[in-house]
């Protein structure tokens, strides 16, 4: 097991794997139009086998497979069945924005995916289609109904809330996820990659939240912490479950066990990380596995970041890149770190 400077494991990979993108989600993606990675340079399915593999070897349990939207990438599911065969790996999740679920929610599950997660943002089609701008909220409901009737029985629905856009629907969220069996978590909206039309006045901080359910919903009950997940998970006095993520206003660096790889093979130690480490051309430079561990093992020991808190230190916070900074670098989207 490594560990970095604050004692951190490196547990858990968000691993992206293509930046394209159905939706165009105004806090991840300012733009209509975009710089994409080059094809070539995205990883095949065996060098993601063989990364995940060597990762695993030192430790890494969890892995979570996001984009851009995940869907998109063509026969996904040949490599969750490759992932899931990894000796080592007991976690292996999806956040997928939903819309292609109808299509592919069975065989993810018969490739052997264990849990996925949803984003969902507004039970509003129009909201929905001015967020995102594509009308195809129809679609991404459907796609939840597709992943339950699948089998994914640990459903999650994740909604970034947005002053003045989506903060009216909390409770009406949290209603539908508990309809559909699934547990929503109320995220604060970050000022990551691409959201640079952040402002910490359209943030609606965790405890304003948690605040507005008790009024209706009566006495919230706290679950038990896991230092390392970025909810804190709370219970309703029907017993419904739900999490509220603070990233902004009450970090969880302490505990952060997460990596993240780019569909280009960047490896990134923070959601914040301005550089990375290119394993993708030492894979293609053949590479053996004991040299890659070691560049991660070397990355990780050294790694100091606590990126969100960071930010939260910030005097006068603001958007954390310009446009033009974005387009001259992809890899500072959040729809290439993968969210
Ligand atoms: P679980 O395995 O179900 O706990 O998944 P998760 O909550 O780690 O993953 P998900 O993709 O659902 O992420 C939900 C939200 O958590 C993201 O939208 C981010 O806002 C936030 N988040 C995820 N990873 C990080 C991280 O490494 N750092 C920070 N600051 N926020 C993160
Ligand atoms: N703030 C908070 N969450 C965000 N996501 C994307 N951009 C932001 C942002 N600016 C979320 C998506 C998805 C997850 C992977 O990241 O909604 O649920
Ligand atoms: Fe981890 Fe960086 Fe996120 Fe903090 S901001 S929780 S260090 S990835």
């Amino acid at each position: 097991m490594v560990q970095d400077r604050f004692q951190r494991s490196l547990r858990s990979l968000r691993i992206s794997v293509t930046d394209r993108c159905n939706l165009r989600c105004s806090y991840c993606m300012p733009a209509q139009d975009y710089v994409w990675l080059p094809r070539e340079s995205v990883l095949s399915f065996e060098e993601i086998r063989r990364l995940v593999s060597i990762l695993a070897g030192l430790g890494a349990a969890k892995v979570r497979l996001t984009g851009g939207e995940p869907l998109l990438r063509r026969d996904l599911s040949t490599l969750v069945r490759f992932l899931a065969k990894v000796p080592g790996i007991s976690d292996l999740a999806l956040t997928t924005n939903g819309i292609l679920l109808q299509e592919q929610a069975c065989e993810l599950r018969a490739a052997g995916l264990h849990r996925i997660t949803v984003s969902l943002d507004t039970l509003d089609p129009s909201r929905f289609e001015k967020l995102a701008r594509r009308g195809r909220h129809a679609e991404v409901i459907a796609g939840i109904d597709a992943a339950r009737a699948a089998g994914f029985e640990r459903l999650k629905i994740n909604s970034v809330v947005v002053r003045g856009f989506n903060d009216d629907e909390l409770a009406d969220l949290l209603r539908f996820a508990r309809r559909k069996g699934a547990e929503i978590r109320f995220i604060e909206y970050m000022d990551v990659g691409g959201a640079n039309r952040w402002s910490a006045d359209r943030v609606v901080p965790g405890k304003e939240i948690r605040d507005r359910l008790e009024h209706l919903f009566g006495p919230i009950s706290p679950l038990p912490v896991d230092p390392a997940a970025p909810a804190k998970r709370f219970t309703l006095p029907d017993g419904t479950s739900f999490g509220i993520i603070t990233s902004t206003t009450a970090p969880f660096c302490g505990g952060c066990d997460r990596a993240r790889l780019t569909a280009d093979g960047i490896w990134y130690l923070c959601l914040y990380a301005r550089e990375g480490t290119d394993l993708r051309s030492l894979l293609r430079q053949g590479a053996t596995d004991e040299t890659i561990a070691g560049a991660i093992r070397d990355g990780w020991t050294r790694r100091s970041d606590r990126g969100a808190e960071d930010r939260f230190q910030t005097r006068d916070r603001g958007a954390l890149h310009s446009l033009s900074e974005l387009r001259k670098d992809p890899h500072l989207e959040m729809h290439t770190r993968g969210g």
